[in-house]
């Protein structure tokens, strides 16, 4: 495999922990930050060409209240942009040998209490499953060329970044509480696995295709406040209405800690990953230590 790679995305939650990642295990690594308005072909001809190409970026979800203009620049910034990029890719004489494109748990819908794997029905009933169905689609583009890798990622847990800290900050202040009645699962994963299993992904010819980044046993919301209120000794755990939730953040608050997925990272561990933090007990420990 070629050692250099393209990085889009490169000043996210992923693509910062990522780029000096690979850089320390010998690859070659440029970035492009891209935009609907940036002329990729020009861009891609002052860069050398990638062997791999690894495309992180899309409007960050966790912030600011999804208004219509809001969700218009998460789906095109994640749709529009993946379709624009990888016609641009094809057209190169040299089109990049892998191609691995960020996805979301949220493409299986609300799964209850079932356990899905990537062989699950996808679907369209919620915003974010429409997005992340439309953006796996926007990647076929390049598919009779390139490998292509998509990580449906649970949410990314890092210390300083993303929604661990915000999840922990009211107990640290001793004010947590329970989503609701905490029966939901929460599909969730360390940066360090993020990062270690895209490594992985990219430098195993045998991976193409969809891949759950999460954990094999993710914790429920209230799985999560236990742990979370265990840490801080929190002496009581209220739960938070869902109305109260949906009130405050609308359809964000509802899709974003109501629904209930838990990804099973199958096709991962069948090609033989493993994981460093395998248990939401275990990246709490490993990152607030
Ligand atoms: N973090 C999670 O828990 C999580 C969970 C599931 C899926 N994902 C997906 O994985 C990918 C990487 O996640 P992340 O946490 O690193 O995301 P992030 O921290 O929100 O960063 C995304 C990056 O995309 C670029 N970007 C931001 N707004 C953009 C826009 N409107 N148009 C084009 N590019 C834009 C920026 O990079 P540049 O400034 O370098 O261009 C930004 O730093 C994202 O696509 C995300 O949806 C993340």
């Amino acid at each position: 495999m070629g050692r250099k790679i393209l990085v889009t995305g490169a000043n996210g939650l992923v693509g910062s922990t990522l780029v000096p990642y690979l850089q320390s295990r010998g690859y070659t690594v440029s970035t492009l930050s891209l935009t609907l308005a940036v002329d990729v072909s020009k861009a891609l001809q002052c860069l050398e060409k990638p062997d791999t190409v690894l495309h992180l970026c899309g409007e960050n979800i966790g912030e600011g209240r999804w208004t219509e203009k809001k969700k218009k620049r998460i789906y095109d910034s994640r749709v529009h942009l993946t379709k624009q990029f990888v016609d641009h890719l094809v057209a190169l004489d040299k089109c990049p040998a892998v191609f691995l494109c960020a996805s979301a748990v949220h493409i299986y819908g609300d799964c209850g209490n079932e356990s899905v794997t990537e062989q699950h029905t996808l679907s369209n009933q919620l915003f974010l499953s429409k997005v992340c169905s439309d953006w796996e689609r926007a990647c076929q583009g390049i598919e009779n060329i390139s490998r292509v890798i998509n990580c449906r990622f649970g949410v990314i847990c890092d210390e300083t970044r993303g929604a661990f800290p915000k999840m922990c900050l009211p107990f640290r202040w001793k004010l947590g509480g329970v989503m609701g009645e905490g029966h939901q699962y929460t599909s969730v994963v360390s940066i360090k696995d993020v990062v270690a299993s895209i490594l992985f992904l990219i430098e195993n010819a045998e991976a193409s295709g969809p891949f759950n980044i999460a954990l094999p046993e993710n914790p429920t919301a209230l799985a999560i406040a236990h742990c979370l209120q265990k840490h801080w000794r929190q002496p009581f755990l209220p739960k938070i209405p869902k109305k109260l939730i949906t009130s405050i953040l609308g359809q964000k608050g509802a899709e974003l800690f109501f629904v209930s997925i838990n990804a099973y990272p199958q096709r991962l561990l069948d090609l033989g990953y493993r994981f460093i933090s395998p248990t939401f007990t275990e990246i709490v420990h490993n990152l607030l230590k």
